[in-house]
Parts: C-alpha cells; sequence; structure tokens
C-alpha cells in the first residue's frame, strides 16, 4: 500500500458529526442502512445537506479499509505523481485505489477532468465493478448533471456506471431543492465555462 493508514483514517473533524444535528435525518438514515455489496452509494443535494458527515460516518462505523479522494485530489495525484521529476508512483497508487475495500470520492462534482484523468476515472471505476468492490460519492450534482461534465466519449459509459453501481440519495429535499439545484448548475456553469 502506498496510501498511508493515517491517509486511510476518517479525519477528526468528521468523526465529531452527530446524526441528530445533521440537517437531513432521514438521507442519513438511508446512508446508515447501506449493507455491504457491490452496490455502493450516490448522495447529491446542495451545499451543507450532510451528506459528506453521513457518508464518514457509515465508514467510521464499519471499520472498512476505505480511501477518500476528495475534490480535484485525482487530478492532481495524476499530474504531480506522472509530472518528470514529480513523486511518481501513479500506477501503485492507483492499484491501491482499485483493491480497497471501499473507495469514497467526496465533492466528485468537484473533479476537473482532463482527457487522461476522466479515461483513468473511467477504468478505476470499472475495475471495482468487475471485482464487485463498491464505490461511494458525494456531488453537488445529481449524475447526469454530472455526466455533463464528461466528454462525449466517456460520458455514457461513466454515467450508465455509476447509476448501476450507486444507489442514488437525495439530500436536502427539505430546502429549498429546486433554487438550490439551479443555483448549483449556474455556478457550475461559470466555474466551467
Ligand atoms: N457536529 C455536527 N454534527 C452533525 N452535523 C453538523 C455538525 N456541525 C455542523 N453540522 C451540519 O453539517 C452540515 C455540513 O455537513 P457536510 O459537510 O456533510 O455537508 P455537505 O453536504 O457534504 O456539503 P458540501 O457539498 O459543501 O461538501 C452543516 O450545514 C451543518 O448543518
Ligand atoms: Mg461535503
Amino acid at each position: 500500500m502506498v496510501i498511508t493508514k493515517a491517509e486511510r483514517d476518517v479525519p477528526d473533524f468528521y468523526k465529531k458529526t452527530d446524526p441528530k444535528l445533521l440537517p437531513d435525518y432521514s438521507a442519513f438514515e438511508m446512508v446508515s442502512t447501506w449493507t455491504w455489496g457491490p452496490v455502493g452509494l450516490y448522495c447529491y443535494g446542495p451545499s451543507g445537506s450532510g451528506k459528506s458527515r453521513s457518508v464518514y460516518r457509515l465508514i467510521e462505523s464499519q471499520g472498512w479499509d476505505t480511501v477518500v479522494v476528495t475534490g480535484n485530489e485525482f487530478q492532481s495525484e495524476l499530474v504531480e505523481r506522472n509530472r518528470p521529476g514529480g513523486i511518481g508512483g501513479w500506477d501503485d497508487w492507483l492499484s491501491d485505489l482499485r483493491h480497497l475495500d471501499v473507495l469514497y470520492f467526496d465533492d466528485v462534482s468537484k473533479l476537473r477532468f482532463s482527457d487522461r484523468c476522466e479515461s483513468e476515472f473511467h477504468s478505476l471505476l470499472d475495475y471495482r465493478i468487475t471485482h464487485e468492490y463498491p464505490t461511494f460519492f458525494t456531488s453537488e450534482l445529481s449524475i447526469d448533471d454530472f455526466g455533463q461534465r464528461i466528454s462525449d466519449d466517456n460520458r455514457a459509459g461513466i454515467t450508465r456506471r455509476i447509476k448501476e453501481f450507486c444507489q442514488p440519495v437525495r439530500f436536502g429535499c427539505g430546502m429549498n431543492w429546486t433554487d438550490n439545484e439551479e443555483y448549483i448548475r449556474q455556478q457550475c456553469e461559470r466555474e466551467f465555462a
């Protein structure tokens, strides 16, 4: 394992989660009743609705070997580990991610895809699915909206895999979801224009 034990631990910040304080308790309950199997979770909803805390809580309660890859980490690891003079070890890092009990992409909607990043993400997902390892996601975007970030070549393949192999859990239904979704879409359009 090139990924250290410390990197696989739930951060102290998330260990302090009290389920009663979460803004969407019913979504938290859906996450916490997830049972082990090849179908993971895709938790989506507005910022602050408790997605990350709920998934971290589930991971912490089970003691699986898990790695959390946040936001742009996947892309930045790829760049850093492959550039000449960089830290190297991309294949080992990827191999660790392939074989974990649980891989957790926190805030996947923040992931910026280069062509290489997209195809590595696609094949990582495919490897885990074919070997029946579950993957968890949190995202501010629905699966289809997330798919809009992906190029035509990979969009259908990636979104189909997530749809078939992740149970969607929508967070923030008690919030003003429609407005918030529109707001998030506008933010993303601005950010990725
Ligand atoms: N100690 C706590 N225990 C439980 N919930 C908390 C606690 N402190 C804050 N919260 C709630 O958790 C929410 C943030 O949770 P979390 O970070 O999981 O949101 P998120 O949906 O992942 O947001 P983002 O999309 O921005 O990452 C806050 O809006 C607040 O309501
Ligand atoms: Mg989060």
